[in-house]
């Protein structure tokens, strides 16, 4: 038997659940205990977990039990058949194991200097003394990080009309009438539809050229973008990546690793401006320790994606006390797992000092899901969270504009119900000695 659960009408609960995902589940939570279920329309069962115990029994359960890519697949027609985010089983393995290297974190550290140079940019670009929307601007960082330290993309033409397609396919894949494979079938060729596929087809040339330019170049080799890596990778027989596999992932990791890094680092200056405290210590710490703790805090308390990716049951299983059919859903809810009291004492404070000692929990902390499904860009998000969030408290101090900011929805993320306005001011920089010496000698 399911465990207990609203008995609203479906589309009730379906408009609680997408209006409002984090409020509604908590509610539900309050009256129906750690795991519930929800009915949605047109949808299967669905339940909501989140035990922790229950949690790693779900993330270790072997591949064939549960198809978290299954619950995916109205990503296809971005980010292409071959993403890994869409396959299970052997194939999914397959090209996880092909990622791996590309996204594993001291490949990351090569990184730093482009993402640095790009986020200093950036960061010149903000204006000092009037409120602005952080949002946005963290939204063109990200992308821009991506489509140079993923893609491999130098400045030039490439990267300008790649840029401006990728952003066209993006904010089409927003609206959510857009993914819905009827749609796509009756409106093909047709109006936004025609354009979406023209987009598509001019990125699918410009990365199948760039490939064969890279593919044609002796030193490509040497460069430090993922890119490179997937270039160089081979499946078990020996032969590489095709083509299209490669663009699918490159897409894949544009689609799920852009909005997320924006919203979370959009998120981290929402909480920071009403924190002058934390600012303070930010500023002061000098062996990174307070930022880690900083940016663990920032995602137990806004998780941008509240859920991992929905696990589809294919064989029977249990998971606790209860045993879930095939064609049931489970959702594995970070968002009430980080909210939970009893392992976070005042949930919903914005406390950093809370990591300072305690490293976060396999099963406790979950902005990056977990098991064999974990999030693979882990490494580059927290890395580039790290540089933005470092180089900002260095140059600015935020502060907030209006009352703390609501949460909203953007198709698969939330964000900053304001896009994370702020004001911010210049801090005095600290001299630097060559200066210094030139201010002494001058007249
Ligand atoms: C703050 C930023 C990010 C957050 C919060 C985030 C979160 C997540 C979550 C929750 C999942 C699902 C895990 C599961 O179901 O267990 C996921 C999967 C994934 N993420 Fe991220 N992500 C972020 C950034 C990135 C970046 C920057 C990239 C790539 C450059 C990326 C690539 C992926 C991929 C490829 C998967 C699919 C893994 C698989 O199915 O095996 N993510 N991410």
């Amino acid at each position: 038997m399911l465990p207990p659960g609203s008995r609203m009408p479906a589309l009730v609960q379906t408009i609680g659940w997408w209006s409002r995902p984090t409020v509604y589940v908590e509610r539900l939570r309050a009256r129906y205990g750690k795991r519930f279920t929800m009915r949605l329309l047109g949808q299967p069962p669905v339940v909501v977990l989140s035990d922790p115990d229950e949690l790693r029994e779900v993330f270790t359960a072997p591949p064939e039990v549960l198809h978290p890519g299954e619950g995916a697949r109205l990503l296809e027609p971005i980010v292409g058949a071959n993403s890994v985010i869409l396959l299970d089983e052997g194939p999914h393995l397959e090209q996880r194991r092909l990622m791996l290297p590309a996204f594993h974190g001291e490949r990351m550290q090569r990184l730093t200097g482009l993402m640095t140079e790009l986020t200093e940019r950036e960061l010149d670009s903000w204006p000092v003394g009037h409120p602005v929307e952080l949002h946005p601007r963290l939204q063109g960082l990200t992308m821009e990080i991506i489509l140079r330290a993923v893609f491999g993309l130098d400045e030039g033409e490439r990267l300008d009309r790649l840029r401006d397609k990728l952003t066209a396919i993006l904010s089409f894949g927003d609206s959510p009438v857009s993914l819905l494979p009827v749609a796509q079938k009756l409106l093909s060729g047709r109006g936004r539809f025609g354009r979406f596929e023209a987009d598509r087809k001019v990125v699918d040339d410009e990365l199948y050229a760039l490939m064969a330019d890279r593919r044609a170049d002796p030193n490509a080799a040497d460069r430090d973008d993922v890119l490179a890596m997937l270039l160089a990778a081979t499946h078990g027989d020996g032969t590489p990546m095709a083509d299209e596999e490669i663009r699918d992932e490159l897409l894949t990791a544009l689609v799920a690793g852009h909005e997320t890094t924006a919203s979370s680092l959009a998120f981290a200056f929402e909480l920071l401006a009403r924190a002058p405290h934390v600012q303070e210590r930010l500023a002061a710490d000098e062996d990174g320790r307070y930022l880690e703790a900083l940016i663990h805090e920032v995602m137990r308390l806004r998780p941008v994606l509240p859920n991992a990716e929905p696990r589809l049951v294919k064989q029977e299983i249990t998971i606790g006390q209860t045993t879930y059919e095939p064609g049931t859903v489970l959702i594995l809810a970070a968002a009430l797992v980080h909210t939970d009291p009893t392992i976070y004492p005042e949930p919903k404070a914005f406390r950093p000092e809370r990591f300072l000692d305690n490293k976060p929990g396999t099963y406790t902390w979950l902005p990056f899901g977990g098991g064999r499904r974990r999030c693979l860009g882990a490494s580059f998000a927290l890395l580039e969270m790290r540089l933005v969030l470092r180089a900002a408290a260095e140059r600015f101090t935020v502060e907030a504009t209006g009352p703390r900011e609501t949460t909203k929805r953007r198709m698969i993320t939330i964000t900053p119900g304001d896009g994370a306005r702020v004001q911010l001011t210049a801090r005095e920089r600290p001299v630097a000695p060559a200066e210094a010496d030139g201010v002494l000698v001058a007249p």
